[in-house]
């Protein structure tokens, strides 16, 4: 009898140590995204896309499962701080997944360096993060803002175009890309007459698009992404602008936003590193698998890019054969990695950024078409990194 109890209790303390050290086994990653505002989208989806290689993967990356943990960063730089230290000190990830804004993700990637946590970046372009603040843990699979803008530069030009006034929220994606399109542009002989902006997320074009008018350039470069690139390219359709002053774009002005968009994108040109069409078995592969998962949602740049940081991770994982805690071999082997992308093969740059091809893309009823790869591997000129 007494020994059948003390039998019991071993068994059931037996059980919950086993139980807390399978918990234990578990990676934490941390998701720190929009789920509000004008990005909630792209924040979903950045999760989809992740989730939906790990569920490719059998739940578990480098052998071991995982556990999420989650923040709504709500594109506000102001909590950004505050809400990377829930992650990293209330949460204690591994691994931090995020963001899609530029000044989020600078607070975000202070944090990740001040703790030595490992951070993959799923959007967030601000070229600092791969430029004066990169470090050994600190990675994109998205993009650099310099290079989609960059690559628009000789494409516009090519087209003839000789004046540009570029419009943009003030903040350092719109400042940035502005920036690299300037660079691209008047290396081939292009002006920028003009640098119009509104502050982030404010939608009231009217006045700017006025003073565009007055202008009468020879075209029309903008950044805008989410909500607020619906209604930026539906009120430069309904102004009849476009139809003497032709309108080009980051590909975020168009990705994930053409069924609310409709008949106003239609023909829009932009550059970006994902397009609709471009029919490799990888991302039809991809593209078939998401809308199965999804309800029939077809993905967009932002959920490859967080498809595309769950492989890095694996990549990290299955070298150090699922010990994370082995940080250097990690991270080593994840800046050594060839990401076999629905968006192509791309490696990445000494500082963590993805070289990669852009493509020139245009709309054509509910596509991003691919038309062709305006530059080849371009790689971000990682202006301020020293590692
Ligand atoms: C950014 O803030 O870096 C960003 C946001 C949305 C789309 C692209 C870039």
């Amino acid at each position: 009898m007494h020994h059948a109890l003390n039998r019991a209790l071993l068994a059931g303390a037996l059980a919950l140590i086993a139980g807390s050290a399978a918990a234990a086994d578990k990676i934490k990653v941390g998701f720190m995204l929009p789920y509000s505002g004008t990005y909630a989208a792209l924040g979903n989806a950045i999760e989809n896309g992740f989730k939906l290689y790990v569920a490719e993967q059998g739940g578990k990356l480098g052998g071991r499962e995982l556990e999420y943990f989650k923040v709504d960063d709500e594109s506000n730089p102001a909590k950004a701080s505050e809400n990377a230290n829930r992650l990293i000190k209330r949460d204690e990830v591994d691994v931090l997944v995020g963001t899609v804004h530029s000044g989020v993700a600078m607070a975000l990637a202070k944090a990740a360096k001040g703790s030595d946590t490992t951070l993959i970046v799923t959007n967030a372009g601000a070229d600092a993060i791969t430029g004066p603040m990169c470090g050994p843990g600190i990675f994109r699979t998205s993009f650099s803002n310099w290079q989609p803008g960059y690559a628009m530069g000789p494409v516009a030009a090519a087209k003839g175009h000789k004046t540009a006034v570029t419009i943009t929220w003030k903040y350092a994606a719109g400042d940035e890309q502005m920036k690299g399109f300037r660079e691209g542009f008047e290396k081939a002989g292009g002006k920028i007459v003009k640098d119009l902006t509104l502050p982030f997320p404010n939608v009231e074009f009217q006045p700017l698009l006025t003073e565009i008018a007055s202008i009468k350039p020879d075209m029309v470069f903008a950044f805008f992404a989410g909500g607020g690139a619906v209604k930026f390219v539906q009120d430069y359709h309904a102004s009849g602008l476009g139809k003497s002053i032709p309108l080009y774009g980051t590909g975020f002005l168009t990705d994930g936003t053409l069924k609310a968009q409709g008949e106003a994108a239609q023909g829009l040109l932009t550059t970006l590193h994902y397009a609709d069409g471009l029919n490799t078995p990888r991302d039809q592969a991809f593209r078939a698998a998401y809308a199965k998962a999804y309800d029939n949602l077809q993905p967009d740049v932002y959920a490859v890019q967080g498809y595309d940081a769950a492989q890095l991770m694996q990549v990290g994982l299955q070298a150090v054969q699922g010990n994370i805690e082995d940080k250097a071999k990690f991270r080593d082997a994840m800046r050594g990695a060839t990401i076999d992308s629905p968006r192509g093969k791309f490696t990445l740059s000494a500082a963590g950024n993805p070289v990669q091809d852009i493509y020139l893309r245009q709309v054509a009823g509910m596509e991003n078409k691919m038309v062709e790869v305006a530059v080849q591997a371009l790689a971000d000129p990682a202006r301020g990194c020293k590692l």
